[in-house]
């Protein structure tokens, strides 16, 4: 049964994700970036959907997030919106469009609340954003943060590995959760950085830190919608846990559909008008 069948269904907000965390209920998260998808993943319970900019992976095939402009998130946010009854909708402002420049950042951010109607945005990076994050949350809209593996800094990483490991990356890990904390976001998602590590930076802010590769000592996690159903095959990171395998049973639909049309099967008579 759908969690939307009774009468009175209450929005997430970043009210209902702070007390979640000082109760100790677990923050859940997925990615959505489509209608059909989101009104899915939202009637079956998800807190959070995360308009993320693993689009431009997942749904437009590019290599990194890099490429994917304001225009196609706010497209893939409307979609989302329309769909979603009951979760908290947040939305990754792209590479290119907050990061150096705080004016900029608070533009993009107001067209993406305006022009697509979701909740909050997402960006990456601590004390060096500290401007953007500070001028955009001014303008009364709510930022989560992302720090460890950022992956639209991959160019200066080099790799997709595991991010903080070294103790000098660790604390300036979590100096830059509380700057986020004390600039006055809501929540940071960690990426792929030690579970110790990520433990330590949910005691030690108070605001909801969901991780994706951190371990199970944090307040939520988050997962890539099309990677945990199994529709992507080619990424299995240790951290994804794969619930589903629908590309076996999406391709196996299509091959039963174009053998049914080849053999003259589909439609039958009670298929036509
Ligand atoms: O874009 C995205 O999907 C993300 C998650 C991996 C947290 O930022």
């Amino acid at each position: 049964m759908s969690v939307h069948s009774s009468a009175n269904i209450k929005r997430v907000t970043t009210h209902t994700l702070q007390e979640m965390k000082h109760r100790g209920e677990k923050i859940s998260m997925l990615t959505s970036y489509d209608y059909s998808m989101a009104k899915i993943v939202d009637e079956a319970g998800i807190d959070i959907i995360l308009v993320g900019d693993s689009a431009s992976n997942v749904m437009a095939g590019h290599e990194t997030t890099l490429p994917i402009t304001l225009d196609q998130m706010i497209y893939h946010a409307s979609s989302v919106v329309r769909a979603v009854k009951r979760a908290f909708v947040v939305v990754d402002i792209p590479f290119g469009n907050y990061q150096g420049n705080s004016s900029e950042a608070l533009r993009s951010a107001i067209r993406i609340m305006k022009e697509s109607g979701a909740h909050s945005v997402k960006v990456e990076g601590g004390s060096e954003i500290k401007e953007s994050v500070t001028r955009i949350l001014s303008a009364g809209v709510p930022v989560m943060g992302h720090l460890g593996l950022t992956p639209q800094s991959i160019y200066k990483f080099g790799t997709y590995t595991v991010r903080a490991k070294e103790e000098a990356e660790a604390q300036k890990l979590l100096e830059d959760a509380k700057v986020l904390e004390e600039c006055g976001c809501y929540a940071i998602v960690l990426e792929k950085i030690p579970a110790a590590l990520a433990k330590k930076v949910a005691e030690s802010v108070s605001i909801p830190i969901i991780g994706i590769g951190a371990g199970g000592g944090v307040d939520g996690q988050v997962l890539v919608v099309h990677d945990m159903l199994g529709i992507t095959q080619e990424f299995k990171p240790r951290f994804l846990r794969q619930y589903a395998d629908l590309q076996s049973v999406m391709k196996d639909a299509v091959k039963n559909y174009v053998a049914d049309v080849k053999a003259k099967d589909f439609p039958n008579e009670s298929e036509s008008y």
